[in-house]
């Protein structure tokens, strides 16, 4: 059993359509896994065709309003706790004491039926992310080529760093996966700056496997259908999927 976020602070750069295509591909491999949407935008609950309208979302689950089996959807795809916009809500009404814990608490009692839990997070670094991080063994950080800004990643790094010591000292950084690639405008010195400023600012490996840009990605997402049963050979449905090989190949638990 192990719980995957996957974040970055920025917007834009992956991180729902990477959450979906593990969750999935995961799936596909025989595991039985369970997505969370932690993100107030709702991009994972809508792209993956869940109601995150009628039915209780993880928004009512961190208030502790109704239990983690209450709001599970059981989808083709995979199985996925929603959200909406009611979420944004939730920085300020969860009460102080204790409010990191609040996802791993919920979570906890259905995590044995689960091989693998992959957790959607916002463009942001407060209270979500957190909670994300709080109940994760690992976190896998999208990120494309032109905009790995080390500012950015050091923050999160920082903020990687300060969960480990007060809220989860076992998370730790899967890696860093490569998305949106351009061959067109990502050339090799792209390649190497990444490289190199990952050295010399986070301790975490970059996978091997990169995915490349394609407007497959958002053809699926627009039907509301897995990027492998839509188009199960395209270049970037491929990307993906050894993307999950590699995954799995470095995940000794
Ligand atoms: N490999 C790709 N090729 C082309 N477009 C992509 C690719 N991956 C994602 N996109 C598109 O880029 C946009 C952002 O992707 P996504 O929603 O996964 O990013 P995000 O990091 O979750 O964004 P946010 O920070 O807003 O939650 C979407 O419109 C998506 O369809
Ligand atoms: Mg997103």
């Amino acid at each position: 059993m192990k719980v995957i976020a996957i974040a970055n602070q920025k917007g834009g750069i992956g991180k729902t359509t990477t959450t979906a295509a593990l969750a999935a591909g995961l799936k596909q491999r025989g595991f039985k896994v369970l997505a969370v949407d932690v993100d107030p935008q709702g991009n994972l609950s809508t792209s993956s065709n869940a109601n995150n309208v009628e039915l209780p979302t993880v928004y009512e689950l961190l208030k502790g309003e109704v239990t983690a089996e209450e709001t599970i959807q059981k989808l083709d795809v995979y199985d996925i706790i929603p959200a909406n916009v009611m979420l944004a809500g939730a920085e300020q009404e969860l009460s102080q004491l204790g409010k990191e814990q609040r996802l791993k608490e919920m979570l906890q009692p259905i995590m044995g039926l689960y091989d693998y839990i992959v957790i959607d997070t916002p463009p942001a670094l407060g209270v979500l992310t957190i909670n994300a991080f709080t109940v994760a063994d690992e976190i896998i950080i999208p990120t494309t080529a032109g905009i790995f800004a080390a500012t950015g990643i050091k923050q999160l790094h920082d903020t990687i760093l300060k969960v480990r010591r007060y809220c989860n000292d076992k998370v730790k950084i899967a890696g860093i996966l490569l998305t949106r690639f351009d061959p067109r405008t990502n050339n090799n010195q792209d390649m190497k700056e990444v490289t190199e400023q990952l050295g010399e600012y986070i301790n975490a490996k970059l996978f091997n496997t990169y995915i490349r840009a394609s407007i497959v990605i958002e053809e699926a997402q627009t039907r509301k259908v897995d990027v492998f049963s839509y188009k199960e050979n395209s270049a970037v449905a491929q990307d993906y999927s050894a993307f999950v090989d590699e995954y799995l190949k470095g995940d000794r638990s």
